[in-house]
């Protein structure tokens, strides 16, 4: 039975300790958050994700799984920790160094170092470098990156269905991973190397942003043309070869919004369309901002509610939301008062929180930010009479 370390229990580590400890492989999961690994140490969770909760209890009553502050020897160390960026959206790759100086001394000749995180090309080659300079009596590590793609919501799925690309340091890494993961993978396993498999994983988000962008600059020139956006592009769509995504209140989450900045800062003189698509996308909450505001304009002291804050639909993940960045500048902007619906969350600071029926109840103005399933079923005659800015084309005729 191998050992595996996985540092960092969030969204990506903790259902991939989970996953690799129900498959009989003897997991330690380290995470700097004492509350997590106490939590997780009762066989409970802390974060939302469909069918986690039974992974993670099943995984720590089989005794296969355990949380700990501290790393300890292993056989594989998995590194799942965030990747940020900077304010002036250069990468923060912070995390990844604090991961892989925590490792160091419990590294054995013959460990595998593998980097799930999504890191700006070079990271995994820095990782050795670390090592290396902390660990120089060290001659047989092995380091690979194998990039996650998973979609919140179906990560447990898309765990073990989805193909995978690895590419590690050198061949014999490489190898080594690839047989690793193709040991509870069923999708394929990719070989690569390592500069090629971060630039594989920044170049999958930054294509669904470039895309995004385009729906999202349609919607703005159909607003102006009184056309909509929503018939428009199931119409296109009809064509062979065309295939537009929806548009949306902007891109959030800390995948597609921050990952092409990571090919931008790497290089910059040769991504103008990588950094416009950023743009327009970045550019769209404010769009919203403006009609909300002008919607308001009419009414004395209106009720906004918010429908949906989190990042994209039946998830609680707040990052990098654009729908919550547009409640709360609608909130600060004192143009009325400010509700928010959002199923998926118990508490949100700032905010009255509200169920959907009092929301449409009370709301002079609805604006509905995501598409969550409960959302979805509205009829154009149960929102009646209110302002609806309907920012992802959900309200039925
Ligand atoms: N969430 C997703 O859907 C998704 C999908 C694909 C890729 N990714 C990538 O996976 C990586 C992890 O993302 P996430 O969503 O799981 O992040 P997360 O914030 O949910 O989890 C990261 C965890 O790492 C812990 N941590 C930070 N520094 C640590 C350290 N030095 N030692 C131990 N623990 C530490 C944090 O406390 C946190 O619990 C990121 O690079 C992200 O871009 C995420």
């Amino acid at each position: 039975m191998k050992k595996i370390c996985v540092i960092g229990l969030g969204y990506i580590g903790l259902p991939t300790a989970s996953l690799l400890a129900t498959k009989g492989f003897d997991v330690l999961g380290v995470d700097i958050r004492a509350d997590v690994v106490e939590k997780l140490n009762r066989g409970e969770i802390h974060i939302v994700e469909p069918g986690l909760d039974v992974l993670v209890k099943s995984a720590v009553h089989s005794g296969n799984f355990k949380a700990s502050p501290k790393p300890a020897l292993a056989d594989i160390f998995i590194l799942a920790v965030p990747t940020p960026f900077h304010e002036d959206k250069t990468p923060d790759i912070t995390y990844v160094e604090a991961a892989t100086r925590s490792i160091a001394p419990f590294l054995a000749e013959g460990n595998l170092v593998i980097l799930e995180s999504t890191s700006p090309v070079g990271t995994t080659a820095h990782i050795q470098k670390i090592i290396s300079t902390m660990r120089p009596e060290l001659k047989n590590i092995y380091y690979a990156h194998c990039p996650e793609r998973v979609i919140p919501g179906k990560v447990l799925q898309e765990l073990i269905e989805n193909d995978r690309v690895v590419g590690g340091v050198d061949a014999e890494s490489t190898e080594k991973t690839v047989a690793f993961y193709r040991g509870f993978v069923a999708g394929k396993v990719l070989a690569t190397d390592a500069k090629t498999a971060e630039m594989c994983k920044l170049t999958e988000n930054a294509f669904r942003d470039v895309n995004i962008a385009f729906a999202n600059e349609l919607s703005l020139i159909c607003d102006k043309l009184n056309i909509n956006v929503w018939e428009l592009i199931r119409l296109a769509n009809h064509h062979p070869r065309v295939k537009i995504l929806q548009p949306g209140p902007g891109v959030g989450g800390h995948c597609i919004a921050v990952d092409p900045w990571f090919i931008v800062a790497s290089a910059p003189e040769v991504s103008p369309l990588l950094r416009t698509a950023r743009q327009v996308n970045d550019g769209k909450p404010e769009w919203v901002i403006a009609k909300v505001t002008a919607a308001a304009a009419k009414f004395k002291n209106p009720v906004i509610a918010c429908l949906g804050v989190a990042f994209k639909a039946d998830i609680d993940d707040l990052r990098e939301s654009p729908s919550l960045m547009i409640a709360e500048r609608l909130r600060d902007a004192n143009i009325g008062q400010v509700l928010v619906c959002e199923p998926n969350v118990n508490q949100l600071k700032g905010f009255e929180l509200v169920d959907l029926e009092t929301a449409i109840l009370r709301a002079d103005i609805l604006v509905i930010l995501v598409d969550h399933q409960p959302f979805k079923i509205l009829e154009k005659q149960q929102v009646r009479g209110k302002v609806v800015i309907d920012t992802k084309g959900i309200i039925r005729p």
